[in-house]
């Protein structure tokens, strides 16, 4: 490593997915002189900023539902509207070309986004050391940068860690990406599989086992927990489960993994489920089983950093390390793993550094499932409530009688309000059904400002719009729903 004796950073971050680069951008707002390193590459070996979230998470996930979602229109939703077309035929190569071009055009607009901020941005694998010629404090951590030619050292008063995750395996069965796969395969395979298993039914296999049934895949989903999306309300995941099944998805729940055998004719996986012992054979399986925080091999044990028990970064609430000067964000602490949570703990991180008061509201993160119908929410669900010994009234409104749904086609599904009994505010807001992803916006933002039910019942909304199911459901937690 060339050992370089530069102006002193204020700010390194290692990691350009959404938590790191946000934070360098917020940062470089700020006055912070900052640099942004991150590893990640094309398969050509191209620097793609972006991190998991733009190269093989969020952004080619959500090109896939939507090329998805028109495939499955033409072939099966476009009748009832009068609209007569030939069976479609399917151009996977276009549809994977222009899922890479939309990834490409992202990690093209982060890297303008560090040019446009004047962020140094250093395409190599950072590791940090700690200066031994210095008494511990801040920017005693200095970071190498593995780039060419001959590295890269860096010292910062403040390293900003956002290194991310990494996709679960099954104990003693690794990603081959051709039979066995993770979100990375599963997002880029060369042709629809004819029988694909999933193993977990959790946010990435429901994303991606409705992508390719969608495309003509038998899918089957085995997941562990009795339960199905034990995250999500019980009673937003029952109707939700309800409609996949109706669809043809085929969610076991409550299996045992077995033995998990891989070869050139397919997969096979044992399990145990309720009618005892099974076999399901496939041609390709997709296992998304959780993620693992990327907290190893760049130096966390070499400068003492402190790890718990999940092998997440230890941070305290304002995402700051044992280490005085070094922050953690994102999906490498404890939390969501999800990219706006990590860009606001980014964005807040950064502010603290420059002696602000930075935000990160944890409590009021939306969550997300992007199939069709979508599930979201924000707060508790009504069984967290109950079992908190919180008195709540609870408000409901099914799709089914929303005119903007009714003559969209699409009104399978219903919002859900859950408000304190006493105070009115509003606790949860959980929505099955089209759209629910942007309709959650009103509901978190409503909840930032402790909206009671009654503020958003008297609140007018644009008729005819699906946001009026989240009025009426206001209007439901005191009985006085208008049209149901
Ligand atoms: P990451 O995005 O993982 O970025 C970390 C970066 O750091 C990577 O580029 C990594 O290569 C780099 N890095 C690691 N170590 C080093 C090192 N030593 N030196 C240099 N660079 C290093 N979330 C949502 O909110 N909405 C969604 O719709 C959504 N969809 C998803 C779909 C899939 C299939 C998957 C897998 C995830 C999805 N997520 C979604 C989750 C989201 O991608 C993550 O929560 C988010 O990317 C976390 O951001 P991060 O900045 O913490 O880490
Ligand atoms: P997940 O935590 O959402 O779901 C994993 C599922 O696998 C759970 O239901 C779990 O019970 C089950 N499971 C665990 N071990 C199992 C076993 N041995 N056998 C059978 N089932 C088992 O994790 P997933 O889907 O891998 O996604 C990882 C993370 O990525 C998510 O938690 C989420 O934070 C993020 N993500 C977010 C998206 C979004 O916001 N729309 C989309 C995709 C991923």
């Amino acid at each position: 490593m060339t050992e370089e004796t530069p102006q002193i950073l204020d700010v390194a971050v290692i990691g350009a997915g959404p938590g790191g680069y946000t934070a360098a951008i917020r940062a470089a707002q700020l006055g912070l002189r900052t640099a942004c390193i991150d590893d990640w590459t094309t398969t050509d070996g191209q620097p793609a900023p972006g991190g998991t979230c733009t190269n093989v998470g969020c952004i080619p996930s959500k090109a896939l539902l939507q090329s998805s979602e028109y495939f499955d229109h033409a072939a099966h939703g476009l009748g009832e509207h009068g609209v007569v077309c030939a069976p479609p035929t399917l151009d996977l190569g276009r549809m994977m070309a222009r899922k890479d071009a939309v990834v490409r055009q992202t990690n093209d607009g982060i890297r303008y986004l560090f040019r446009k901020n004047k962020i140094e941005f250093l395409a190599g694998r950072a590791t940090l050391r700690r200066r031994t010629d210095a008494p511990a404090g801040p920017g005693d951590c200095v970071v190498e940068v593995a780039v060419e030619p001959g590295g890269r050292v860096l010292r910062a008063r403040n390293v900003i860690l956002a290194t991310g995750s990494s996709p679960r395996p099954l104990p003693g069965i690794a990603f081959d990406e051709r039979r066995i796969l993770s979100n990375r395969g599963a997002l880029a395979l060369d042709a629809v599989p004819q029988r694909l298993g999933i193993i977990g039914a959790g946010v990435i296999g429901l994303e991606l086992g409705s992508v390719w049934r969608r495309l003509g895949a038998q899918v089957t989903v085995l997941e562990a927990l009795p339960q199905f999306l034990g995250i999500a309300d019980e009673q937003i995941a029952r109707e939700a489960l309800k409609a996949f099944r109706k669809q043809g998805l085929d969610v076991r729940l409550g299996v045992q993994i077995g033995a998990v055998e891989a070869g050139d004719a397919g997969v096979s996986v044992a399990y145990r489920g309720g009618d005892g012992d099974a076999m399901l054979a496939c041609d390709r399986l997709v296992v998304a089983i959780g993620r693992v925080p990327n907290s190893g091999g760049w130096g966390a044990d070499a400068v003492g950093l402190t790890i718990d028990a999940r092998g997440f970064v230890a941070v305290d609430e304002d995402c700051r390390t044992n280490l005085a000067g070094v922050w953690a964000i994102g999906d490498l602490v404890r939390g969501p793993m999800l990219a706006h949570k990590a860009e606001d703990e980014g964005v807040a991180v950064a502010e603290r550094i420059a002696g602000k008061a930075g935000h990160a509201d944890l409590a009021r993160i939306p969550s997300v499932v992007y199939t069709d119908p979508e599930i979201a929410w924000v707060g508790q669900t009504e069984a967290q409530l109950r079992a908190a010994g919180r008195a709540v009234r609870v408000g409901t409104f099914p799709f089914s009688a929303n005119g903007r749904a009714r003559a969209a086609g699409n009104a399978v599904g219903l919002v859900k309000i859950l408000a304190d009994e006493t105070t009115d505010e509003i606790l949860g807001v959980h929505i099955l059904g089209a759209g629910a992803s942007e309709l959650i916006a009103e509901a978190v933002t409503a909840m930032a400002f402790r909206a009671s039910s009654e503020d958003l019942a008297r609140t007018c909304h644009a008729h005819p719009t699906r946001s009026e199911a989240l009025r009426e459901a206001a209007l439901a937690v005191d009985r006085r729903a208008l049209n149901f």
